[in-house]
């Protein structure tokens, strides 16, 4: 099997990933702040295996993971950036910030990866609270408010339904996570598939809503000023 090449530095589009992720989990400021503080710290080495009990990745996860297509990238001299993680405070798992198929992927072939981490000071629990709390008001927001004006302008039944039924799926997630203790072995699992859902939701409003909205001409305004 090839040994993978390895980039010395985290690719541009790396930083911007582990930023997006990040945000969900920390909010943007302090994601920001993160990202600026792993831009600047050192390259280090560490066995896959470890990074990823220390994250508390299921191992299920990994192991369904079809590593073979990173494999490819591999084989054919595709250079493997180093994995970007945010250390908590005692107790609180590693944060996989971006890298998480390149890490499963060396982890099957038992090697060790280049990785720049940075310590987080708030804990993992409270982080994901407020994470959940913004989302809660977000989506009630948009249920009550911006949903039914835009149901009634772009006369796209389907697509507000299907929005309407992501976001039930992401507040049955956070409700769960809510009431969940950071020690679950499900917890970072839970966390790591709303921040998926979440993404796709957010893609789909961007590139299929928004832009029927725009043509639709609602008055944004007017409907900011009653939410
Ligand atoms: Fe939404």
């Amino acid at each position: 099997m090839s040994k993978p090449v390895r980039l010395e530095k985290p690719q541009k589009k790396d930083y911007p990933a582990a930023q997006a992720y990040l945000a969900l989990l920390v909010g943007s400021n302090a994601a920001a702040q993160l990202v600026e503080r792993l831009r600047r710290a050192a390259v280090r080495k560490a066995p896959a295996r470890d990074i990823l009990s220390a994250s508390h990745t299921p191992m299920a996860e990994v192991h369904a993971f079809d590593w073979r297509r990173k494999n490819k990238d591999i084989q054919q001299g595709r250079k493997q950036s180093p994995i970007l993680l945010v250390c908590g405070k005692h107790g609180d798992a590693l944060v996989i910030a971006d890298g998480f198929h390149r890490l499963y992927a060396a982890f099957t072939q038992g090697q060790d990866f280049e990785t720049l981490s940075e310590r987080s000071k708030v804990s993992k629990k409270k982080l994901a609270d407020q994470i959940c709390q913004a989302l809660w008001v977000h989506t009630e927001i948009e249920e009550q408010v911006f949903y039914p004006a835009v149901r009634q302008a772009i006369k796209d039944d389907d697509l507000m339904n299907e929005a309407l039924v992501e976001h039930a799926g992401a507040k049955d997630l956070v409700a769960q996570i809510s009431d969940m203790d950071p020690d679950d072995a499900l917890y970072d699992a839970k966390m790591k598939v709303l921040s998926e859902q979440i993404d796709h939701h957010v893609q789909e409003e961007e590139q299929e809503m928004f832009p029927k909205v725009r043509k639709a001409n609602i008055g944004l305004v007017a409907l900011a000023a009653r939410a």
